[in-house]
């Protein structure tokens, strides 16, 4: 197991160097997205957590840099740019780069310690806090896949292995008929290896019939929207929505541009003719997707819906995976894992539908629900040493999103795992459902 936990660290942290490293380090200053922090925060952040989980709060060690581990513990999440703290003189590249060695030499070297433990602690038994840090450093791996989509192209590098992106028509759009009944949300404690707080405990919801789409919505149905003046009829949006349109002046996605007379998307490494990228579901915030809804006279589905549409079967049983039995694996069952550094047309991998004929219920992108984030009945912030890692975003401005993109890691492909963010965030890779009827 010490052997089995290094590798993961190791391999986790290559990944790390890999992603940092498609930006030149003399740009780690650059803050792509006003509300976050400048890229280098994230560099000494993945460390600082590690190190303040690991030793700090299981083993009960002091501290690697004392300035270092407060500076990097927690990254920022304010509503708008009225909340964003004033800026931060931050410490020179090399000296966050020695830390961050630093501390990755001597957890290697703890792993043992926190495996051997002689007190009866639930966070080092079996090394879960070792889980913490594997999952928190691959969330991060995605929210700085979605960072680097902001910064200008010419600061980014192109990974030499880049596959091409996937243009053709994967599959037609149709509404599923799903019956009404009984959904499992979340997981037994005992019953998974790993899973964070608002994963627990288990319990039932029952849902009514519903008809939901088998495809995400493309960047096709949005340019229709676009094109009915979707972006300048108040009607259309919520206040606070509106509000929010108008204060950013939205016309169109954050991805999208408008050069000349039509519209191109921006990829991380590419700016695309959007008819090219027809296929492929849009990304928004939830703001502009119930816009949509209320436009096409839809809705969005709960969180309970959702999952029952990605993870439900005839009868009452559900499924380990959309698809059934067989362990996520990237490429094939959806476009997860960085299979490719972009969405793939809807309907892409028809291995990966679930019981419904469901298409892409993992994968491309995050799917939002109607659902604001809250703790399940019975919720425990069961982590002594990171008790707001779910409970400081039940605030009814947070939304629960299911699925997976491009760039999530096939270990949050499970069946209790929630994500979430607020609905007037853009950024993030997320597209969304339409339901019908009930
Ligand atoms: C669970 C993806 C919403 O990125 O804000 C990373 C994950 N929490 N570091 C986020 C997280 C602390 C979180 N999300
Ligand atoms: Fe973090």
């Amino acid at each position: 197991m010490i052997a089995e936990l290094r590798r993961q660290l190791s391999e986790i942290w290559a990944h790390s160097d890999r992603l940092f490293d498609l930006v030149p380090s003399s740009a780690w200053s650059e803050r792509p997205i006003d509300l976050r922090h400048p890229l280098l925060f994230y560099v000494g952040h993945l460390p600082a957590f590690a190190w303040n989980q690991v030793a700090r709060s299981v083993l009960g060690l002091g501290h690697l840099n004392e300035e270092f581990d407060e500076l990097f513990a927690f990254g920022i999440d304010p509503v708008d740019e009225d909340g964003v703290p004033a800026a931060v003189e931050w410490p020179p590249v090399e000296a966050v780069l020695e830390y961050r060695d630093l501390a990755r030499e001597q957890l290697l070297d703890l792993v043992e310690a926190v495996v051997d433990w002689p007190v009866d602690d639930l966070m080092a038994r079996n090394g879960r806090i070792f889980q913490v840090v594997f999952e928190h450093e691959c969330m991060h791996h995605e929210t700085l896949q979605y960072m680097l989509q902001q910064l200008d192209p010419a600061l980014k590098r192109r990974p030499a292995d880049m596959e091409d992106y996937r243009f053709e028509r994967g599959c037609d759009s149709r509404l599923v008929e799903v019956p009404g009944g009984e959904v499992v949300l979340g997981a037994e404690f005992s019953a998974i290896e790993f899973g964070w707080d608002n994963e627990f405990p288990s319990h039932r919801v029952t849902v009514d019939d519903f008809a939901i789409s088998n495809t995400l919505v493309t960047n096709g149905d949005w340019h229709d929207f676009v094109c009915d003046d979707g972006y300048r009829r108040a009607l259309l949006w919520r206040p606070e929505d509106w509000a929010w349109r108008n204060r950013f002046g939205l016309q169109h996605p954050v991805t999208w541009r408008k050069p000349g007379d039509s519209y191109r998307l921006r990829t991380l490494f590419d700016e695309l003719d959007l008819e090219l990228t027809a296929h492929w579901p849009v990304a928004v915030s939830l703001a502009e997707a119930r816009a949509y809804c209320r436009w096409k006279g839809v809705r969005l589905p709960t969180e309970a819906e959702l999952h029952r549409a990605l993870y439900g079967a005839p009868g009452t049983e559900q499924r380990i995976y959309p698809w059934g039995d067989a362990a996520p694996n990237a490429g094939v069952h959806g476009n997860f894992g960085f299979a490719n550094w972009a969405p793939t047309p809807v309907g892409d991998h028809p291995v990966g539908a679930s019981a419904w004929g469901i298409e892409d219920p993992v994968g491309s992108l995050w799917q939002w629900t109607s659902s604001s984030f809250v703790g399940f009945p019975g919720f425990e912030a069961y982590m002594p040493g990171y008790r707001g890692y779910s409970a400081d975003f039940f605030d009814d401005r947070h939304f629960v999103m299911l699925g997976a993109s491009w760039a999530t890691s096939p270990r949050f492909i499970r069946r209790s795992f929630r994500n979430w963010f607020q609905d007037r965030y853009p950024y993030v890779f997320a597209g969304f459902r339409t339901v019908e009827r009930s």
